[in-house]
């Protein structure tokens, strides 16, 4: 039987010489060259039964070749690498037909996988679709950082891929702008990208949100409308906040991916749902799961392709990028264009940012304003970083654990006590501070069972004349669920 043999394109000497050793090790033939030309020969030749690429070469771009490959030797699988490690290369890369796509450098005993799954794999299937337009200009998506390689990759999997996907990370580290990139670089590109944030929508109208409703349907509908559902037609849903999803929704949501349709609050007949279905949340749902929050079935639903976007302070080696693409973004709305000194840039390495990529855009906004020098130094940005930060009793450092009620209540009493330092005047602070406790609990018991008091009085063990008269006490508004 003759050995797998392995062309390999690279205009740096050494990685040929690591490849064809690496390679040959595990059984493999190999011939190497540095430039496309070579390598188009052969693969004219008919030789070679895998290629592995590099995309800038001196005479021709790697990634151009793709399409010529597949066209005369559609089986041929090609690995592209390459260390202008872009969202755009890995996007580009899947269009154009490669099987797999390293970022430089890249670890052998991958790289020996990646080769190992392309011999073994299937005949691909047909090219993907055209490429998005103007490609090289817009890069929506900044940072370079192993972790970030990791989504660009699926991002550029998907785009061949109509999948639903899950995204978390924690606020401010991009969902909103990985669901566009996954909707402007996916199959349904030329359709509507339609966003729905659970979390800003009263609960009792989220289901008419996003399935729209019928005339007369509940007390204010006074015309049919339609819901996000509808709108999204043919293109992308994105489910923004979607741990925060009443469980009515949750339920309704889940028969709506089960059956492929929905009807409109009020209505009858089922519309069909031709929509992808991109989610993210900040939470833990498993977490939200076991607290009985969270709908396990929809997870899975839901969860088909998860994406876990890194805080910032797991990628520092990508803030001096991110720090010069939003300086130069405020440059572009007018302010003046500033630049960091090497100080400067290992103070914004060394903070935590809890606010992650929003809080550095911000404060590069700030600077940019504010600062009197063009090149601004670490006293500014450490200024600037003191007066944004919050007060230090909230900081949460990493790792801190999360805020109890009890640490929460503690904190409000000292606060109040202080401030009524000047000789205790006050005389009903009991009784203040458990209204202050009371209210909100009873609010949301009453929100979560749609204000419901038998429910409510049930949830809370209490007896349903006190609770009638704690809302008549403690002033709380009732409100009845809409449907
Ligand atoms: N990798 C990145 N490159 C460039 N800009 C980014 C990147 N990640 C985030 N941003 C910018 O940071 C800001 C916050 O991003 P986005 O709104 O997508 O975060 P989010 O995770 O949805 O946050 P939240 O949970 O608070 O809604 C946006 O202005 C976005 O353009
Ligand atoms: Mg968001």
């Amino acid at each position: 039987m003759t050995l797998p043999t392995v062309l390999v394109a690279d205009d740096d000497r050494s990685i040929r010489t690591v490849l064809t050793q690496a390679l040959g090790r595990s059984g493999y033939q190999v011939r190497s060259t540095g430039n496309a030309a070579t390598l188009w020969r052969w693969v004219e030749d008919g030789e070679g039964d895998l290629v592995i690429t590099d995309v800038v070469m001196p005479d021709e771009n790697g990634l151009d070749l793709i399409p010529r490959i597949k066209r005369i030797r559609p089986d041929l699988r090609v690995v592209v690498m390459s260390a202008q490690s872009t969202l755009m290369t890995a996007v580009k890369a899947a269009q154009r037909g490669a099987f797999e796509y390293l970022p430089k450098p890249f670890d052998l005993q991958e790289l020996l996988a990646v080769v190992a799954r392309a011999l073994a794999a299937p005949a691909p299937r047909a090219p993907g679709p055209a490429e998005p337009r103007d490609a090289d200009d817009q890069m929506p998506l900044i940072g370079r950082s192993p972790a970030m390689q990791e989504v660009y990759r699926t991002i550029a999997r998907l785009s061949i891929a109509d999948l639903t996907v899950m995204i978390n990370g924690e606020s401010g580290t991009g969902k909103e702008l990985v669901a566009r990139a996954l909707h402007d670089y996916g199959k349904r590109r030329n359709g509507p990208f339609v966003a729905i944030n659970m979390a800003a929508i009263p609960r009792e109208l989220i289901e008419s949100e996003l399935f729209g409703h019928e005339r007369g349907a509940f007390t204010g509908a006074t015309n049919r409308s339609q819901g996000r559902f509808e709108q999204a037609n043919g293109g992308t849903l994105f489910l923004d906040e979607i741990g925060d999803m009443p469980p009515e929704a949750q339920t309704r949501l889940l028969r709506v991916l089960q059956e492929g349709e929905f009807t409109s609050v009020g209505g009858r007949q089922p519309i069909k749902a031709n929509v992808r279905i991109i989610a993210a949340t900040h939470r833990d749902l498993r977490n939200s799961i076991r607290q009985g929050l969270f709908r396990e079935d929809l997870f899975y639903r839901l969860n088909v392709v998860p994406i876990r976007l890194p805080a910032l302070r797991e990628r520092a080696e990508d803030i001096p990028l991110l720090a010069r693409h939003f300086l130069e973004r405020a440059r572009d709305d007018g302010l003046p264009l500033k630049s960091l000194d090497m100080a400067a840039v290992d103070k914004l390495k060394q903070h935590n940012w809890p606010g992650n990529v929003r809080e550095l855009e911000n404060l590069m906004r700030r600077l940019a304003a504010l600062c009197p020098n063009d090149l601004v130094g670490v006293d500014s940005v450490a200024a600037e970083l003191a007066d944004a930060a919050p007060p230090s009793s909230q900081a949460a450092a990493p790792g801190t654990p999360p805020d109890t009620l009890a640490t929460a209540v503690e904190r409000h009493i000292r606060e109040f006590l202080a401030a009524h330092d000047d000789g205790m005047t006050a005389s009903d602070i009991y009784d203040r501070v458990i209204a202050e406790v009371e209210r909100p609990l009873i609010r949301l018991t009453l929100a979560a069972t749609r204000g419901n008091q038998i429910k409510a009085a049930s949830m809370l063990g209490l007896n349903r004349n006190t609770l009638r008269k704690k809302i008549r006490d403690l002033e709380i508004p009732v409100v009845r669920g809409l449907v």
